[in-house]
């Protein structure tokens, strides 16, 4: 099999076909998807219908998969630890309400973000498999952040440069209504600050790196000031030229770079399953400034 990679947005998004998860990965197509990876930062691999096993072991040729922090809303699953449940339904298979703990916090994820932002040495990237993909909505959006960087106007360059902004997963449930973090939960997983423009440590470019669920403040401001600016920089962010709209169909794999782009997934109807397993490769490096 050859691997082949087309461009699915000019700002970000590849597709990549002639990789089969369920059969070992030689170098070669190792270095053809980590190449594909830096060009693209979004790699959409269609029709992997794989196990979690076969995600996880895929996911390990990129490093090492997270096991999440947290336990109490079973978000995590029981089988596989590495798999994060990005689902609405049980593990006794039945569809919960959006009212639920778990259906709250995952809620969040349609707000911008960078997945576990809040660790001192945040994620590299994420891989998710469209189980039971929602045919009402449920899109994936992605940021291109070196290109938002790129252009982003003066006034708010201003306001990013040289600045750090604190990441906490403490945050989620204020926004979410899902239920505070247990006091252990907490000393476990103590808020970060990282810079608001970091280096890519393969790519070399600058990008910003905010990440709106988890930003509660910003070096040298007040606290109403700090999320206005979060609030503009998502908004300047969430533009056409630099989104690409992930539309799943059944075992679509994304794999994301968590340092340069954003996401947020858009409603669907809360009648529908949605089933989708996630792994989360783990950082090695604190943010580096740009
Ligand atoms: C995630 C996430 C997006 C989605 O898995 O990190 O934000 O489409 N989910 O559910
Ligand atoms: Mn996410």
């Amino acid at each position: 099999m050859t691997v082949a990679i087309k461009a699915r947005h000019p700002a970000l998004g590849a597709e990549v076909t002639g990789v089969d998860m369920r059969r070992p990965i030689d170098a070669a197509t190792v270095k053809a998807v980590a190449d594909a990876w830096t060009e693209h930062l979004v790699l959409v691999f269609p029709d992997q219908p794989i196990t979690d096993a076969e995600h996880v072991a895929f996911t390990r040729h990129f490093g090492e998969p997270e096991i999440f922090h947290q336990t109490s809303l079973n978000l995590r699953s029981d089988r596989v630890k590495e798999i994060f449940l990005v689902s609405n339904v049980d593990g006794e298979d039945r569809l919960m309400r959006p009212s639920e703990p778990s259906q709250k916090q995952l809620s969040s994820a349609r707000q911008w973000h960078t997945d576990s932002s809040y660790r001192p040495m945040p994620s590299v990237g994420s891989l998710l498999h469209g189980i039971e993909i929602s045919r009402t909505g449920g899109i994936t959006q992605f940021i291109n952040m070196y290109k938002v960087y790129e252009d982003l106007p003066e006034s708010l360059r201003r306001q990013v440069e040289g600045r750090r902004a604190r990441h906490d997963f403490g945050m989620l449930h204020l926004i979410t209504g899902a239920p505070p973090p247990t006091k252990t939960e907490q000393d476990a997983m103590p808020p970060a600050w990282h810079p608001m423009v970091r280096r890519h440590p393969v790519s070399g470019r600058k990008s910003l790196y905010i990440s709106s669920i988890y930003n509660d403040a910003v070096e040298g401001m007040e606290a109403p000031a700090a999320r206005r600016l979060i609030e503009e920089l998502s908004e300047f962010a969430a533009q056409p030229q630099y989104m690409y709209r992930h539309v799943w169909e059944p075992h679509d794999v994304l794999m994301w770079d968590n340092r340069c782009t954003v996401h947020a997934v858009t409603p669907h109807d809360p009648g529908e399953r949605r089933v989708m397993h996630r792994t989360t490769i783990v950082g090695t490096e604190p943010v580096v400034a740009g």
